[in-house]
């Protein structure tokens, strides 16, 4: 750490984020010479913003929406995680160089370890196949779960992660198909976990979830987060069902970069503490 380093956070568009606020007041009560930045740039820019990065006083960052995938690429070392999953969301600058991590999985199961689910599902539903199921889907397979079905938009990006992970994880039986209400309703029957991983819910748009079919025993984790909790928990929790948002996750991975960068393990609780703060007030 040099005399006044940066942290950034990188992503377009960046309003929204709670992460300035998270790690600017753990950065103050640790007295660190340290501060962190929101970055907000367009996909074409990030190459520029990089070469910046790599000469100036930045010690590491995070990457959101919509560069995860590209900051995997533009990486020099990446983490076995970001090497599976092609999407990094921590940059850490060590001599010049780009290291990529992704702690989106990690931060997910701290979640449901907080939760009281544990760590190791036996059968998981993933919904949504971008960058965030990816890293999810990574750290569930290595956690132990015995059978994964990734549905997607676009079912060819959950094929993908499936053939990507199937050799990775022959404990793990994978599959995936299209996200449509009666292939929902089918692999909501007996499933431990649902995950809903896709942005969906930033536009509130809910009659695409057959909530009926959801069963008592099954755990459902929405990682999209909202002043109040998300209209999908809401419902959930009306039927009976444990259900959490993706608070918990966004400050367990941010704990997760936060020691990357500095070596400081600071638990996720202080960032969590943070984010309700900052979104309650909005
Ligand atoms: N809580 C946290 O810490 C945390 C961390 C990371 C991300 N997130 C949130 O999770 C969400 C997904 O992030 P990401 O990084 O995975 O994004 P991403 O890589 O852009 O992926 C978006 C996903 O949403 C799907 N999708 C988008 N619009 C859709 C629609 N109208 N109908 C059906 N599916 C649709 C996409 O399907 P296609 O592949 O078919 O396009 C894809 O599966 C974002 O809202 C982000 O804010 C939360």
């Amino acid at each position: 750490m040099g005399p006044e380093s940066l942290l950034f956070i990188v992503g377009h568009p960046l309003s929204h984020s709670l992460s300035p606020a998270m790690h600017n007041a753990v950065i103050a009560r640790l007295g660190l010479p340290l501060r962190y930045v929101g970055i907000d740039i367009p996909r074409v820019v990030l190459p520029d913003f990089f070469r910046v990065v790599r000469e100036g006083n930045f010690l590491g960052g995070n990457v959101t929406i919509p560069h995860k995938e590209e900051a995997a690429s533009l990486a020099d070392e990446k983490s076995e995680a970001v090497e599976v999953c092609g999407a990094a969301n921590v940059i850490c600058i060590r001599k010049g160089k780009l290291r990529a991590e992704n702690t989106d999985g990690h931060g997910f199961l701290d979640a449901a370890a907080d939760a009281g689910w544990g760590r190791r599902f036996r059968r998981v539903v993933l919904l949504g196949a971008g960058g965030s199921a990816r890293g999810i889907a990574f750290e569930l397979c290595r956690a132990g779960a015995k059978e994964m079905t990734i549905l997607n938009r676009h079912p060819s990006r959950g094929e993908e992660i499936a053939s990507i992970l199937s050799p990775r994880f022959p404990g793990t039986a994978m599959s995936a198909g299209e996200l449509n209400p009666a292939r929902m309703i089918e692999e909501f029957r007996g499933a431990d976990l649902v995950v809903q991983c896709t942005s969906l819910g930033l536009f509130g748009d809910w009659e695409h979830f057959p909530l009926e079919g959801v069963e008592k025993t099954t755990r459902f984790a929405d990682i999209i987060y909202r002043r109040g909790g998300t209209a999908l928990v809401r419902l959930l929790k009306k039927r009976g069902i444990s259900a959490i948002d993706g608070l918990a996750m966004l400050a367990h991975q941010a704990a997760r970069s936060f020691f990357l960068w500095t070596g400081k393990r600071v638990p996720g609780e202080e960032f969590l503490s943070v984010a309700r703060k900052t979104i309650a007030v909005g």
